[in-house]
């Protein structure tokens, strides 16, 4: 029998961003099918942060459609569907973790869904911290962890609801090779569980673990 194609998960047709008179990205083009593990390179400058933060929901482009599943991210949005969108179906894990240093670790992983007022699954939370080895640090607070241990607790947060997207943004910029290859064991098994990941790296080693790389060039994507 032969399979349906699924239509894309996420639309990026055209879109535009500029800071001041700076035009970073240039009409950029790219179809997402779910359950992809997409990688992101391009220069320093390049505009990758952008885009993430375009996909993210944390920022509007200045034109063009960016579009995840049935959220369409332009600034018309309702802000109880951009909260919904951003704590719900997707995740973010950033370079330098972005922990709350007043929080525990266990603390630093509810707090979204806290401040979004969404139940989570407690044997959820309790079988990551588990898997991600953070048992015996779990009451402890972010300056006395490591930078893995640190980034295990910022993807535990991310996917403590089950976010469909995950957006990573160097999650291994800041680790050594041991750590980082832990983490990226982490992505890995997230992919294989099912979740779409877009992850940015400088790392041609890294690069390798995605199952499509795409560089932005002089504000478009370019197929690698
Ligand atoms: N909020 C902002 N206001 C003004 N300019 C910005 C803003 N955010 C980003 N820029 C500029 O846009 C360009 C792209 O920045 P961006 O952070 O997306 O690059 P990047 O590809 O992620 O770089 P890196 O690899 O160094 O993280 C840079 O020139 C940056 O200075
Ligand atoms: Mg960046």
């Amino acid at each position: 029998m032969k399979k349906e194609k699924q239509p894309p998960f996420i639309i990026l047709n055209d879109v535009r961003k500029s800071f001041s008179e700076y035009e970073i990205l240039k009409g950029i083009n790219l179809e997402v099918a779910d359950n992809e593990f997409l990688i992101l390179i391009g220069e320093s400058g390049s505009g990758k942060s952008t885009l993430l933060s375009l996909l993210g929901g944390q920022d509007f482009a200045n034109s063009g459609d960016v579009v995840v599943g049935e959220t369409r991210l332009d600034s018309n949005i309702p802000n109880s569907d951009l909260l919904h969108y951003r704590t719900k179906i997707t995740g973010f894990v950033y370079q330098d973790f972005n922990l709350i240093p007043t929080l525990t670790l266990k603390e630093n992983i509810t707090l979204p869904a806290e401040i979004s007022g969404t139940d989570y699954n407690p044997r959820r939370l309790d079988s990551l911290i588990e898997k991600f080895g953070l048992v015996e640090h779990q009451n402890k607070f972010p300056e006395n962890l490591s930078g893995g241990e640190m980034q295990r607790t910022a993807i535990a947060r991310s996917i403590l609801l089950r976010p469909r997207l995950i957006l990573a943004d160097e999650p291994t910029g800041n680790l050594d090779s041991k750590n980082s290859q832990i983490v990226m064991k982490i992505f890995k098994d997230l992919h294989d569980e099912g979740h779409t990941i877009i992850l940015v790296t400088h790392s041609k080693k890294i690069a390798k673990s995605g199952s499509k790389i795409v560089e932005i060039v002089n504000g478009k994507l370019k197929k690698k």
